[in-house]
């Protein structure tokens, strides 16, 4: 795809959370002064602060209890249909397709100014029977048919498809999981992703999946390769969501922020899609927006479901609100850790604004450091594919620690930068320098910090210098 496709990708999905965002913020009519911070009081609105959304799962059934409605209208931005864009819901019979109740869960969000994620075009799955049936050349060439006609049919309304669910396998192989799909040729997947490229250029497209969370785990090292070859290869992928359903014996690992952060300097967002946590315990609530916050491109949060008795693990309580629609104390724990987020003066208007990554760096540098004249040196790794790279920069305080910093690099003749997080920027071309946030100049003597910058063109050759204050 185009440099000019993608970016015209990103203009949506950010027109959409300032859209949601104040319609969010307008309807709730609920921001409050704590301290020096404006803080908002629903989920949705909170995370609007910065840039984020905050959804739920939503089946069509419950649009008429009014009791849900009055929670969902209220509390979130974001939502995605629990079953009704899966592939049985929407091409119940072959070349047949039916989307009557999607169409009204969409209706519903937009009438809110609440997004909405398309969930899911290719799976193994809740495949209709006639599918299930299916194999080979017959099989590949169905799979696009429904992607190119669920993402058509649903283009504009969508800021992002989950276009492949759940593709790999548990354990410790790193394999693909076994599916008709998977029987197709190892390349279904990117063939997925570029079908549902050109069906709908200007949604995010991500892969979804469960049991990624543990950075340690096979599997999330190998989701991870996945979309590093992607990355290098030109495969249109934009995110990862990470269904992070800590329910059913898989708990929060305290490693998840690594996680979050490592997929995030592959160049992609990064959604928690389909949260839950067993019996709701208020710390790993906490601590799952807490990461979140922590990572720029950790874009939002859905939970799945409102209530508990809403929720596909009714049994196991794990939704912030319960059977009666009461918020629960995990409720007050996420709505806290989303207003940590809000800066100290004016809130932010577009780039998200969030506490810096306290994970180690994930990617070695490629460069060897430069010392700069006033005690800090700066390395820069990158991730390329046609067309564009991710760098991220390291920062390294010298021996007395910094108060501030600032790093200058010449960026490459043809190269120009999109976008930067972490850092403040200045020039775009040829000369760029890019400066501390209010967060992160001050470092221990020692000590790192990172920022990145996504660009268009070839990235190698960069040598940062770095100044301390
Ligand atoms: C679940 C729904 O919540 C249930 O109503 C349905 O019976 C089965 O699917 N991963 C996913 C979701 O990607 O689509 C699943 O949703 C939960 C696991």
């Amino acid at each position: 795809m185009t440099q000019q496709l993608r970016r015209k990708r990103t203009r949506i999905a950010a027109t959409w959370s300032v859209v949601a965002a104040g319609l969010a913020a307008a309807a709730a009519m609920t921001m409050v002064m704590a301290g020096t911070a404006t803080a908002a009081t629903t989920l949705g609105a909170s995370a609007a602060q910065t840039g984020r959304f905050f959804g739920t799962a939503v089946p069509a059934n419950k649009l008429s209890d009014s009791a849900y409605v009055t929670i969902l209208n209220r509390e979130f931005n974001q939502v995605t249909p629990e079953n009704e864009m899966k592939i049985d819901a929407t091409e119940p019979n072959q070349n047949q397709f039916s989307y009557g109740n999607a169409d009204r869960i969409v209706q519903h969000a937009r009438s809110q100014g609440m997004s909405v994620r398309g969930h899911t075009l290719a799976w193994h799955s809740q495949q209709p029977p006639w599918m299930q049936s299916l194999s080979g050349t017959a099989l590949r060439n169905a799979m696009n048919n429904h992607i190119t006609q669920v993402a058509t049919h649903f283009r504009g309304q969508v800021f992002a498809w989950d276009v492949v669910n759940e593709a790999f396998a548990d354990g410790g192989s790193g394999a693909r999981r076994d599916s008709n799909l998977q029987r197709t040729g190892n390349d279904w997947i990117e063939v997925a992703f570029r079908t549902a490229d050109a069906a709908d250029p200007n949604a995010l497209l991500c892969y979804n999946d469960y049991n990624i969370d543990n950075w340690t785990d096979a599997k999330t090292q190998a989701v991870y390769r996945m979309v590093q070859d992607f990355k290098q290869r030109g495969v249109p992928i934009d995110c990862v969501g990470l269904q992070s359903h800590f329910t059913g014996g898989s708990n929060y690992p305290s490693n998840y922020r690594t996680t979050l952060s490592s997929f995030a300097a592959l160049g992609v967002d990064v959604h928690i899609t389909e949260l839950d946590i067993r019996n709701a315990p208020a710390d790993a609530y906490r601590n799952t927006v807490r990461d979140c916050m922590a990572v720029a491109r950790c874009k939002g949060i859905t939970v799945w479901g409102v209530r508990d008795s809403d929720s596909w693990r009714s049994g196991e309580a794990p939704l912030l609100f319960n059977g009666s629609g009461q918020k629960k104390p995990a409720y007050d724990a996420v709505l806290a850790e989303l207003n940590n987020g809000v800066p100290p003066t004016t809130p932010p208007t577009t780039a998200p604004t969030s506490r810096p990554p306290t994970t180690p760096p994930t990617t070695p540098p490629t460069t060897p450091p430069t010392q700069g004249p006033g005690g800090c040196t700066a390395t820069v790794s990158l991730n390329s594919w046609q067309g564009g790279f991710v760098a991220t920069v390291r920062v390294t305080a010298g021996s007395s620690g910094t108060n501030g910093w600032s790093v200058s690099m010449t960026l490459p003749s043809g190269a120009a930068v999109t976008n930067a997080w972490s850092a403040n920027r200045s020039g775009n071309s040829g000369p760029v320098t890019f400066t501390n946030v209010s967060y992160n100049g001050r470092i221990a003597a020692g000590q790192t910090t990172e920022f990145g910058f996504q660009g268009t063109g070839v990235g190698t050759g960069m040598t940062p210098t770095c100044s301390a204050s």
